[in-house]
């Protein structure tokens, strides 16, 4: 197995030595919180938007981040510049504890810092993927918690259909996917659904970049909508903007990467590199 050094409860560890108790509440009840960036080259572009949703997780949840923000910061680049990877994403997990009762939420969560090599760094625009639909409304979903079931328990019929990520709607409107926001292309104006959805880092930049190309708005999106639009495209810190060609079987638009997309996307990429280059390493070496 690879060898990663990562962040628990106040101790650097290697990842295959990292271990929690049974009792853990992330894993008798699903009570946790997380969030994920990446690394280029020693740096984390965007790293203030992350921390910031991920102390507002922890305070809509009652979980209590252990470390203080700059003390936090300095574990992640630590760490980063222990493993070396240069491409790598950081996952930051809250868990609920350990419960004597399996139930009742201690004073003191447990703390992790992930820190793995990427294989795939974002970008990489591709074909156009497929989403299959699931009714579904996520808990919180401004906090980014752990509870990924529903999607997960779909992974059979996911593989079947050849899709990569499950769209969310309930009462004719639609939210966002499994690890992703959606947005729509409609005779030149770019629709993403709002509120209920997970304020996505991505989302937010592109929202912020797209702003200067077309008209955008921010609103309940109808399920119908998706069927009568030109284009569609989902956004996540891992991937950046994939297009979307089919859902539940369905063709979206002419069943090719969107013209808007692609403008949008090489905007987006524009904007991602210029940050990169005035970001600071975070570490040397
Ligand atoms: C439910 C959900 N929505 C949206 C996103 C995209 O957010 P970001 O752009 O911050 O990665 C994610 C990321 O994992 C997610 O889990």
């Amino acid at each position: 197995m690879l060898y990663a050094l990562c962040y628990i409860n106040n101790r650097f560890l290697p990842f295959n030595e990292a271990k929690l108790h049974i009792s853990d509440l992330g894993l008798q009840r699903g009570y946790g919180i997380f969030d994920y960036f990446l690394e280029m080259d020693g740096k984390v572009p965007f790293l203030e938007d992350y921390l910031d949703r991920f102390y507002r997780s922890g305070v809509l949840t009652g979980l209590d981040v252990p470390l203080e923000r700059e003390m936090l910061k300095e574990k992640i680049l630590w760490l980063l510049g222990q493993n070396g990877f240069r491409n790598s994403g950081i996952k930051l997990v809250l868990t609920g504890g350990y419960s004597e009762d399996l139930y009742t939420p201690p004073s003191d969560p447990n703390f992790m810092i992930l820190n793995l090599p990427v294989t795939h760094p974002p970008g990489e625009f591709g074909e156009g993927v497929k989403l299959i639909l699931l009714d579904y409304v996520r808990y919180m979903p401004e906090v980014k918690t752990t509870f990924y079931f529903p999607s997960i328990a779909l992974f059979p019929r996911m593989k079947a259909a050849g899709a990569i990520e499950v769209l969310y709607h309930h009462s004719g409107l639609i939210s966002e996917t499994t690890r992703a926001n959606i947005f729509l292309v409609k005779e030149g104006r770019l629709v993403t659904p709002s509120p209920g959805v997970l304020r996505g880092i991505t989302r937010m930049h592109v929202l912020n970049v797209a702003k200067q190309l077309l008209p955008v708005e921010e609103r309940e999106v109808r399920l119908e909508e998706l069927w009568e639009c030109d284009e569609v495209f989902i956004t996540g810190t891992s991937k950046h903007l994939i297009p979307v060609v089919e859902i539940e079987g369905r063709q979206i638009g002419d069943g090719k990467p969107g013209e808007w997309t692609k403008v949008i996307s090489g905007k987006f990429e524009d904007f991602y590199m210029q940050v990169i280059s005035e970001t600071p390493a975070g570490f040397s070496g």
